[in-house]
């Protein structure tokens, strides 16, 4: 029994990558694919999606999500994915359109349909699951969990405190953590150490057929920005959100109590986990902090050469 999914993501190279992996596993179902406005305009982020999934030749449902976050202005991130968001490879116009139901209608016909619960995997800012909890509360009990990639317990990434996606929408983060419903938090702790090298973009390029180089031209693009940052490699966030539902053992995860920042002057959209339980407070997030990187790679390569050929 394959696992019933919906991606909920923002276009962006990681959130590319998470796709790929997603939809070459025989052990998910992806059943939807809803997009939200984050590392670029949701127009951007839209067609990014379509692009790369008929690029891939996967047909799914794709839905157009939130433009905007819930209360606040939209923060994008060209200086890491480029203008475009998708920047690197050179992609065809998809031979598909997004269906005309918003993501959150979407979301609710998949969540109703399906005999399973199902798992959220969430790429981008919280809002496009936010305004499902909001406007259809009753649908909670058909999430089995939230396998999220965002916020980090030591130091983020667009401010000292706070991580991309979570800052980009604070309170919609809010909203989800507070939810009840079982949340698997992926965040900078955990995604820092799983990043590719240079070797394995090559061990990817090498692969037959067009999909795999046109990951290796992504992660190029990629790995540009994370050289400056300082790092190794570059870390495949989002990929690790969907790597989690497909192999959980490749994860070591925390129950711990997360809240979301929404006031601070220093903090907003931090994700303020208590570490040692000094509130006392109950869990409601797994917090994973680390990752069989090695394992992990080598899964996402397998799924990468799983793609066809193509011309
Ligand atoms: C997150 O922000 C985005 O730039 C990436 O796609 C990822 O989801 C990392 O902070
Ligand atoms: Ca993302």
């Amino acid at each position: 029994m394959r696992i019933p999914v919906i991606i909920d993501c923002d276009p962006g190279h990681d959130d590319a990558i998470a796709l790929l992996l997603a939809f070459a596993s025989p052990k998910l179902d992806v059943q939807a694919v809803t997009v939200v406005a984050g590392n670029q305009t949701l127009e951007k982020t839209l067609k990014n999606t379509k692009d790369l999934l008929s690029y891939a030749g996967v047909r799914t449902r794709v839905a157009a999500g939130a433009e905007k976050p819930l209360l606040r202005e939209l923060t994008i991130a060209p200086e890491v994915h480029g203008e475009s968001g998708l920047e690197g490879p050179t992609l065809p116009p998809a031979d598909f359109k997004e269906v005309e139901e918003t993501a959150v209608e979407l979301m609710r016909e998949v969540l109703l349909r399906s005999e399973e619960k199902v798992v959220l995997i969430p790429t981008g800012p919280l809002t496009n699951v936010a305004l499902l909890l909001l406007t259809y509360p009753e649908l909670k009990d058909r999430i089995d969990y939230i396998s999220l990639m965002g916020g980090a317990c030591f130091g983020g990434n667009w401010t000292p405190a706070a991580e991309f996606n979570i800052l980009v929408d604070p309170e919609a983060a809010k909203i989800v953590f507070e939810s009840g419903i079982p949340i698997v938090m992926h965040g900078l702790d955990v995604t820092h150490r799983a990043q590719i090298y240079g070797d394995e973009i090559e061990r990817i390029r090498s692969l037959e057929g067009q999909v795999p180089v046109m990951v290796a031209e992504l992660l190029d693009f990629f790995s540009k920005y994370h050289v400056d940052f300082g790092f190794k490699g570059s870390p495949l966030h989002d990929p690790c959100a969907v790597a989690y539902v497909i192999d959980p053992t490749l994860f070591k995860v925390k129950p711990l109590h997360v809240d979301i920042e929404t006031r601070g002057e220093f903090t907003t959209g931090a994700t303020v986990v208590d570490y040692y339980n000094v509130t006392g407070r109950p869990a409601n997030a797994k917090v994973a902090f680390d990752v069989d990187r090695e394992r992990f790679i080598d899964m996402l390569v397998e799924a990468l050469n799983s793609y066809e050929r193509g011309d």
